[in-house]
């Protein structure tokens, strides 16, 4: 399959402070890619490294496209669409304004209705409660409304940001089913950065380990599942 992100000794850092030292790694068209890591591992400062959020060195391509150094926006015309830690919820607005200021990079405004209901059918909860003001939603709605702005966009790519952080075991997996259904059906291809190494193996196809900034295991979620390390730091049996 073609690579769809080619990632090649990626450095980035806040100030001084160089924080990624040199992460080579891929996704494949339509797949999903995990990176774990404890916290503070560098997994957001990854995820801001592609969108053109901090100061990068080495080599990103997205989908034949030399992307490192660009500015977010054009990044994000691209089709790549971030779904940030802490979700970004704007409170004040309501759900459907929310999901609606996705599109706002969009040329074809007249596709916007059609990936509304597109959206709603993935997250009928957030259709009930559209005229309701953002920050009144539950921790796994505004989960789930910084997905459906992130899918507005209509995105080749989604960078998702621990979406489990924060949230009861059951939330989790209903976000995760309909992530996998998003991926299946809408051919919509997923980097995942996860803490949360159990729910993010179950999804992935691949997966990565990041410590303190380095790339120091990967391989298929199956062969990292087994790996004895990997289930005793991270798994926890
Ligand atoms: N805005 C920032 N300014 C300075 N240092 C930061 C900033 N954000 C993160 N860091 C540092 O970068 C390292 C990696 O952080 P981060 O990418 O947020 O890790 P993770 O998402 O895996 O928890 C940490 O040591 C953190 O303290
Ligand atoms: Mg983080």
């Amino acid at each position: 399959m073609a690579k769809l992100l080619d990632v090649k000794g990626l450095r980035a850092g806040y100030g001084q402070t160089e924080v990624l030292h040199g992460l080579t790694f891929e996704l494949e068209q339509g797949g999903i890619t995990t990176i774990l890591g404890a916290n503070g591992a560098g997994k957001t400062t990854t995820l801001r490294a592609i969108c053109g959020m901090v100061r990068v060195a080495g080599d990103i391509v997205f989908a034949g496209q030399a992307i490192a150094g660009k500015a977010t926006e054009d990044i994000v015309r691209l089709g790549v669409a971030h779904v940030p830690d802490g979700r970004g919820t704007f409170v004040q607005l309501t759900t459907e304004e929310n999901v609606r200021l996705g599109a706002y990079v969009r040329s074809d405004k007249g596709q916007v209705a059609a990936d509304l209901d597109r959206v709603y059918h993935y997250f009928p909860r957030l259709k009930e409660r559209r005229m309701q003001q953002a920050g009144t939603l539950s921790g796994g709605e505004q989960q789930m409304l910084a997905i459906s702005r992130a899918l507005m966009l209509s995105p080749k790519l989604l960078l998702l940001d621990e979406p489990s952080f924060g949230l009861a075991p059951l939330i989790v997996q209903e976000i995760y089913r309909i992530l996998r259904d998003i991926n299946t059906k809408e051919k919509v291809s997923m980097l995942l950065v996860e803490q949360n190494a159990n729910i993010a193996l179950g999804i992935a196809d691949h997966a990565y380990l990041l410590e303190t900034g380095n790339i120091v295991m990967s391989g298929t979620s199956d062969v990292i599942k087994n790996d004895e390390t990997i289930r005793k730091s991270y798994l926890g049996y």
